[in-house]
């Protein structure tokens, strides 16, 4: 799994905001859409070209297109987030979601929904979740995909713990992680540490 830190002073600023723990929901939420579009423009760098014919008003030239954009995939409810920014930048795509929710005891993702095309074979796929932690519920995203046919998994997130990279790369499922930062690791609770908190309650709210 190739891993990648991006390093971007825009980036640094709008992760603080999202770390400091006075920011409004409102400011989260703006600083997470804004960190969302440079993280997924990193991870589409190397997304594969159509070279086509164009004619601008001067006179033809070659263009390119994306010759196959990848399906997105927020998990709900923090990578709703993450969801429009994406969405902005590939607007060809389609998008598809799953909704986990981390049982706060055991720490294991629990499952309520998922809507997603029946087979994903041949089709690349942008992972959207803000938080990395134990990597329990991105795993669980990425074999639900995996059971689909996808084969070309990228997953962008905001934070990472070194535990959930270790995690999503032991599953083998994943092709890259984008992330901002992996932080120092977890703590008794499964937060990330120093991290940003609970990513869903700062966006919307407590549950
Ligand atoms: C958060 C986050 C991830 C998960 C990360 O979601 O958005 O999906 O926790 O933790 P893990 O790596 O240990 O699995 P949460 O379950 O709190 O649900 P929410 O998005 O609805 O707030
Ligand atoms: N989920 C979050 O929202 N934050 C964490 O630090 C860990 C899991």
């Amino acid at each position: 799994m190739q891993t990648v830190v991006v390093e971007h002073p825009i980036v640094r600023s709008r992760l603080s905001v999202m770390r400091d723990e006075t920011s409004s929901n409102a400011e989260f939420r703006a600083a997470l859409r804004e960190l969302s579009t440079l993280l997924v423009y990193e991870a589409t760098r190397d997304l594969p070209l159509t070279e086509l014919d164009i004619t601008t008003p001067v006179g033809p030239t070659k263009g390119h297109t994306l010759a196959n954009p990848p399906l997105i995939v927020p998990v709900l409810r923090a990578g709703l987030g993450m969801a429009e920014a994406a969405f902005n930048l590939l607007p060809e795509s389609q998008m598809g979601f799953v909704g986990l929710a981390r049982n706060e005891q055991t720490h294991d993702p629990e499952a309520y929904m998922a809507s997603l095309p029946d087979s994903l074979a041949g089709r690349p796929v942008i992972v959207l979740d803000p938080m990395l932690a134990t990597g329990g519920s991105l795993a669980h995203c990425c074999e639900l995909l995996s059971t689909r046919g996808a084969t070309t998994i990228v997953v962008v997130c905001a934070l990472a713990a070194p535990e959930g990279v270790h995690r999503i790369e032991a599953s083998g499922l994943v092709s890259s992680l984008f992330t901002a930062s992996i932080d120092e690791g977890l703590n008794s609770n499964a937060y990330i540490v120093p991290g940003l908190g609970d990513a869903g309650d700062r966006q919307f709210g407590p549950r």
